[in-house]
């Protein structure tokens, strides 16, 4: 089987890459990833000469260049996470969101159907999303399957727009999909323009912590190969036209994951307790932020028998650990060094 999956060179996509390529020799992983800001070829080097892997460059807001992709490698399945994916650049830039998002979901799903539209037979296209398409929770009450979409932000609206084109090629082409809804991972090779790699990052360096409002925002945490792990039993035993919540059953509010965060870092860098709170800082809030997310797994631990393995602890300490032995990939995705790099392995 030839299995596309693109975004494979960013946070959760390489993870997902890894897991497949390793646990599936039969299958070939076709990985398409336009490289942008946050994917890093880094993030596999451990994989890259896996006989059954191959990796594209590509643009998939690139019509033309998709079609051919799909007409040469004839992918039996797709497995989508190239994205947009973080809230704070889509207040600031949202058609770019619109473009990659939207647009680019679209161009995956036209070049998918013309290849298997007269038989659909064996084939899939396996879309990832987020919980952020439910909007916004109360003090109470989880996000289920059954949840109206209620996005709020430009990116929660536009993965809510892609949500909602996958299921319209389903019904009107009778296309083989699944939609996937997860709450936030974290983990090794995230990006530090999200919470807790960027937190990692300005204590290692001293620099303030930016808690956005009162710090009582409520966010629902995966380790990121249990999301691998997920996806993985959806793509295999998930039904047919079925959307599947994935969940941590780990509401942390942001300032108490915050506090768990300094003290263990005091810990693994040797600082008496209490030096990385003092960096703590309330700044003005997020626009629009949601105030809770939270999943309720029920569906897929009852027909799938998927659980996290990683508790938060755990996860934490392990995701810690992995940016203080990794500190050359911090330092390069933050200098811009491997940006320059890839300039230059690939042109502009
Ligand atoms: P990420 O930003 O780390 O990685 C996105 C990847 O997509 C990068 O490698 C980037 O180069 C690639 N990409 C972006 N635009 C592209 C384009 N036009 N063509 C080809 N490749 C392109 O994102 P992530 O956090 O790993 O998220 C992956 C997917 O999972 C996204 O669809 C996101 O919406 C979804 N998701 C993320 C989370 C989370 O907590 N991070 C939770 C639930 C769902
Ligand atoms: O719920 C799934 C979503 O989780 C994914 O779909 C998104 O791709 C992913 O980015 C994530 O979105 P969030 O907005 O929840 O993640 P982020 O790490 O940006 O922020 C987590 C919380 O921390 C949120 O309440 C905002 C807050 N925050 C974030 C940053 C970057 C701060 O207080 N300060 C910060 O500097």
């Amino acid at each position: 089987m030839n299995i596309l999956i693109t975004g494979g060179a960013g946070f959760i996509g390489s993870h997902v890459v890894r897991h497949f390529v390793n646990k599936y020799s039969n299958y070939h992983i076709y990985n398409l990833d336009a490289l942008t800001y946050a994917g890093n070829l880094e993030n596999l080097t451990d994989i890259v000469n896996a006989p059954n892997y191959t990796f594209i460059k590509g643009d998939i807001k690139d019509i033309p260049f998709v079609n051919v992709l799909f007409e040469k490698y004839r992918f039996d399945a797709v497995i989508h996470l190239a994205a947009e994916s973080h809230v704070d650049r889509s207040i600031t830039n949202p058609n770019a969101f619109i473009e990659t998002n939207v647009l680019g979901t679209s161009n995956l799903l036209n070049a998918f159907i013309k290849l298997w539209k007269d038989n659909f037979e064996g084939k899939q296209f396996y879309h990832i999303s987020t919980d952020e398409v439910y909007g916004s929770l109360g003090k109470t009450g989880l996000f289920t399957e059954e949840t109206s979409y209620d996005p709020q932000s430009p990116y929660a609206a536009s993965k809510a727009a892609s949500d909602h084109m996958v299921r319209s090629f389903g019904n009107t082409f009778g296309m083989p999909y699944k939609i996937s809804n997860c709450s936030n991972n974290y983990g090794p090779n995230q990006f530090p323009e999200k919470l807790i790699p960027l937190f990692i990052h300005n204590i290692q360096n001293g620099i303030e912590l930016p808690v956005y409002g009162d710090g009582q925002y409520t966010r629902d945490w995966l380790y990121v190969t249990d999301h691998a792990l997920a996806i993985d039993k959806i793509f295999h035993k998930g039904k047919n036209a079925e959307t599947y919540n994935i969940g941590g059953l780990n509401e942390w509010t942001n300032i108490d994951l915050i506090h768990l965060l300094c003290k263990q870092l005091d810990e693994k860098l040797g600082k008496p307790e209490g030096t990385s709170e003092k960096l703590i800082r309330f700044v003005k809030d997020r626009a629009g932020h949601d105030k809770r997310y939270a999943i309720d797994a029920s569906k897929i631990q009852a027909e799938l028998n998927w659980g996290p393995q990683v508790t938060f602890e755990e996860g934490l300490s392990k995701t810690v650990d992995w940016y203080l032995q990794n500190s050359s990939w911090l330092k390069n995705v933050t200098s811009g060094a491997y940006q320059e790099y890839y300039k230059k392995m690939y042109g502009e």
